[in-house]
């Protein structure tokens, strides 16, 4: 549906709420000022309807959780099943049967998918939780305490997986209480970054100190960045030479952001660790870090305290959506069903790579960045689009990339109407 809007943007009852969470929220956590946010009240497939009855296009899937569209069938009947049945259970001590089955489903999509055998699964809540457990089993299974990783990766912002971010600005204000344990190279944008990045690799590993490299196989809140051919298999070959784990980051990537099961998928590339979250269920907070069983094994068994846990851990309404979300990715047509929306979404983003004020327009599947000579100009799109019904997102540590996440709900029309109005957006920015 296309969007709709009824009132000025923000409504009466958005600016309302703004004032009043601006008295009891912390002041860091909601960027509130005259003319954002509008607060959500409802939303179905790729569309979002506010406070003040005004309907948005999405072009997030909401931090590309909802990659699936929102109140698709498999979330509607899981919420209304699963809720009723069991809401919650005891994760690590008395946990449902849906927790086993997710283990099970989260191994056969990928280790067992990929012919290594099986997986084994440690589940969280939040995408960071999964990068923390992936920090904690390298260690345990290589002991080698430092962790390569690369500018401009976001991980989340765990004490463990924010030191191993590539982002300064999230990074500083704590500087003293993190630990060091992480040391980072460029991401590679083309063949001879690559070229450029193997020796620097090389000598970094070669101290016989890094236990995991960490990656995102396309960097997302980084600006949407897709690595060269090559680089995941250049990964994979050092960190065997050197008796290094590789991990990947899939938060945002996984079920079928770049248009296959992983962004891995691309180049026949498997890991050591996997971290999931995000579309992982599409609508609850579950994340998972899936290993190699035999590098998972390094975790002594429990002999009746685990050492990573959380109450929350296989909460049954989470496992049961991920469950269904994995069967909703399992249909058999969905990889070229990606790749017709991979085209649309080409063709309709394309005409902006010939603006001025465009540096590149970059993606695959349903990830896309916009990339721009301007700093900053990301937070003025996101302020602007919403004017024109768009939900949007900004990417890049320099705020310099309009990013697109959208679900698979938008309609051939939907998309070329999105590509035209961000276009127009565009326009407008530059002439104000
Ligand atoms: C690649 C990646 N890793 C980790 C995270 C952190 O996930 P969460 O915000 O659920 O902790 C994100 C969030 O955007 C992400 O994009």
């Amino acid at each position: 549906m296309l969007p709709k809007l009824t009132t000025e943007i923000p409504g009466r009852k958005s600016r309302d709420l703004a004032r009043r969470l601006k008295a009891h929220e912390s002041r860091n956590v909601t960027y509130l000022s005259d003319d954002f946010p509008v607060f959500w009240e409802r939303a179905e497939g790729a569309n979002v309807w506010d406070v003040d009855g005004n309907c948005f296009l999405d072009l997030t899937s909401a931090f590309g959780v909802a990659t699936a569209g929102f109140a698709c069938d498999y979330k509607r009947q899981t919420f209304a099943w699963q809720g009723a049945l069991l809401e919650h259970g005891m994760g690590d001590v008395h946990p449902s049967a849906l927790k086993v089955e997710l283990c099970e489903r989260l191994s056969q999509v990928t280790f067992e998918r990929w012919g290594v055998g099986a997986g084994k699964a440690i589940l969280g809540n939040s995408g960071f939780e999964a990068v923390e457990a992936a920090l904690k089993t390298s260690w345990l299974a290589t002991g080698k305490r430092r962790v390569l990783a690369f500018e401009g990766a976001y991980h989340g912002l765990g004490f463990g997986s924010l030191t191993a971010n590539g982002w300064e600005f999230f990074k500083a204000p704590f500087r003293p209480m993190l630990a060091d344990f992480a040391d980072f190279v460029s991401y590679p944008r083309t063949a001879g970054d690559l070229a450029k990045l193997e020796p620097l690799i090389t000598k970094i590993l070669s101290r016989g100190e890094t236990g995991v490299i960490l990656v995102e196989p396309v960097l997302g809140r980084g600006g949407e960045v897709v690595p060269p051919d090559g680089f995941l298999q250049l990964l994979r070959r050092l960190a065997d030479q050197h008796d290094s784990l590789l991990a990947f980051d899939e938060i945002y990537t996984g079920f079928f952001r770049t248009g296959k099961w992983f962004a891995c998928d691309h180049e026949k590339v498997v890991p050591d660790l996997i971290c999931l979250g995000k579309a992982l269920s599409g609508a609850y907070p579950v994340s998972a870090c899936v290993g190699k069983a035999g590098v998972m094994d390094a975790w002594p068994e429990s002999a009746g305290e685990a050492l990573h846990t959380s109450t929350f851990l296989g909460n049954p309404v989470g496992c049961a959506l991920a469950l269904a979300s994995i069967e909703f990715w399992s249909q058999a047509n969905r990889e070229r069903e990606l790749a017709k929306l991979e085209e649309l979404w080409q063709q309709a983003l394309s005409p902006l790579a010939s603006l001025p004020e465009v540096v590149q327009v970059r993606g695959r599947g349903l990830l896309w960045g916009v990339e721009f000579k301007m700093p900053g100009i990301a937070g003025t799109l996101m302020t602007k689009g919403l004017q024109r019904g768009l939900v949007l997102l900004g990417a890049g540590q320099d705020g310099q990339v309009l990013s697109l996440a959208p679900t698979v709900a938008l309609t051939p029309e939907e998309i070329a109407f999105a590509g035209a109005e961000i276009e127009k957006l565009i326009r407008a920015v530059r002439s104000t």
